[in-house]
């Protein structure tokens, strides 16, 4: 099989770079070190993009800040999986008209999934006179020439034009933390459960050649970094347009055999693809992290196939067990949605048990909301919304309670983790399953794998000391 995902051209990145340079002088010319406020919502892939929109702005000659207030250049990188969070980003970006009057030489753009979604990219061109700019996911591999027309030409730049998405390798990155890397396996997803924007704004499922995945995790352990997340909207589908026969359980082996320290995480997992091989290849390989985050959405059939998840509450809890007779000690933790149209009270109760009888270690709960465009929106919803709200109030309680059980059971036990920072007076730190540990400790831990035996816990975190 040929590889079906188009790949942007040597020489078109060669392009980009060329006027990220030009930008660089640009400012040189002028004496002046700008400064950028890159500001993120939503998921790691979005924290993994505005890596790459600071790797590409720093070729351009900028520095950083957290502050929009005096930045020459604000990139707001959105998300559009949830109202809640559109809205958030509306009020945020409006709020700039004021730096912008502060500090009249300020360029704003906006990005990220949102300006995926016509109506709202429309919105945001015709409604928010001081944005000079707007991308979206496809195009952010062209932000110096979006840039270029902006800072030089004094034109707006507009790139919202929908694709199926390519890839772009060879991207600059300024990575936000030393110790743990996001790495982009593939984009896109081809799934479309009926609740989710994601399909459209973000194209079709393409996956990186595991060459230059292993080039760059290879590079990242030489670096000094501990842990690698690799990330996919659907990682389990790795591979399937390239035809070179390597699955996502392949990749990881492959990653796991790499020499050096380090630990090897992934998200997310659809349950329909989640293969028996992967537990395997989990359980066979010490560097492959003890968790798996399987969103299952809800614990009832009827809607399960209304949401077109193709897989039913069965099958998922089969893959479940079979993870657990393989990994006692696996973490399992999820994503569910309640309040999906025309769910009835019954329904739900089968979520709440899907809980009960899983045990999640820990478990994101969503109210749904209705994504225009998706076939979910159009589907009759009687349930009123406070209603929803009692049963998201019931499901966090019942979690609540179940992840503050777990973390007890960790009390007396050692754990091996990975010191990632300080909190105040406490070192902070992950378990293989991604549960925080505190404890006291000198910085010169942070950075290295210890033994940590564990003293108390709560429910979102445990406290330990360090095991001599
Ligand atoms: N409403 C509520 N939650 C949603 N998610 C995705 N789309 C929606 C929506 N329209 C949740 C799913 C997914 C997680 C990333 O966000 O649970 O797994
Ligand atoms: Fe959205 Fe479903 Fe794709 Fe996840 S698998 S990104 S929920 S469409």
């Amino acid at each position: 099989m040929e590889r079906k995902t188009p790949v942007i051209s040597p020489e078109d990145l060669r392009r980009q770079a060329e006027i990220a340079q030009y930008i660089r002088e640009f400012w040189q010319n002028q004496g002046v070190t700008p400064v950028a406020c890159v500001e993120t919502y939503g998921c790691q892939q979005n924290e993994a993009d505005s890596e790459q929109i600071r790797g590409i702005l720093e070729q351009c000659g900028y520095g950083f800040t957290d502050a929009a207030e005096g930045a020459d250049l604000v990139v707001i990188n959105t998300c559009a999986i949830r109202e809640h969070a559109a809205q958030r980003v509306f009020g945020n970006v409006g709020a700039l008209v004021h730096t912008k009057r502060r500090h009249p030489g300020q360029k704003i753009f906006v990005c990220g999934c949102m300006m995926g979604q016509p109506e709202i990219s429309a919105r945001m061109k015709n409604s928010y006179a001081h944005v000079d700019g707007i991308f979206s996911p496809h195009h952010l591999w062209q932000l110096p020439e979006h840039l270029y027309r902006v800072l030089i030409r004094h034109k707006k730049a507009w790139a919202v034009e929908d694709s199926n998405g390519a890839i772009a390798e060879g991207l600059p990155v300024v990575r936000t933390n030393a110790l743990k890397a996001w790495v982009s396996v593939m984009y896109g997803c081809n799934n479309f459960c009926s609740y989710c924007i994601v399909p459209y704004v973000r194209g079709r499922e393409r996956s990186r050649l595991p060459a230059d995945i292993l080039a760059e995790c290879r590079d990242l352990i030489a670096t000094g970094y501990r842990e690698i997340t690799l990330l996919g909207q659907n990682v389990n589908s790795y591979g399937k347009d390239l035809g070179l026969g390597v699955d996502f359980a392949d990749l990881l082996t492959q990653i796991a055999d790499l020499p050096g320290d380090f630990l090897l995480r992934f998200m997310t997992s659809h349950p329909r693809d989640a293969s028996h091989k992967l537990f395997d290849t989990m359980a066979s390989r010490p560097k492959i992290a003890r968790q798996f985050h399987l969103p299952f959405q809800s614990g009832n059939d009827r809607i399960l196939k209304e949401m077109n998840r193709h897989y039913d509450r069965a099958q998922y809890l089969e893959l479940i067990d079979y993870g657990r007779k393989l990994m006692p000690d696996i973490v399992f933790t999820s994503d569910v949605i309640v309040g999906f149209p025309g769910e009835t009270e019954e329904e739900f109760e089968d979520t709440v048990s899907l809980i009960e009888r899983v045990r999640f270690d820990a478990l994101f709960t969503f109210i749904y909301s209705p994504r225009p465009g998706t076939p979910a929106a159009k589907m009759p919803d009687p349930t009123p919304k406070e209603e929803k709200n009692r049963r998201f109030d019931r499901l966090l309680a019942v979690q609540n309670a179940i992840s503050e059980e777990k973390h007890r059971a960790y009390v007396g036990k050692t754990v091996r983790v990975l010191v990632d920072g300080r909190d105040g007076d406490r070192l902070t730190a992950r378990t293989g399953g991604g549960r925080l540990v505190r404890f006291e400790g000198d910085d010169g831990l942070i950075g290295k794998f210890i033994d940590v035996t564990v003293t108390d816990a709560t429910t979102w975190s445990l406290v330990g000391a360090v095991t001599m």
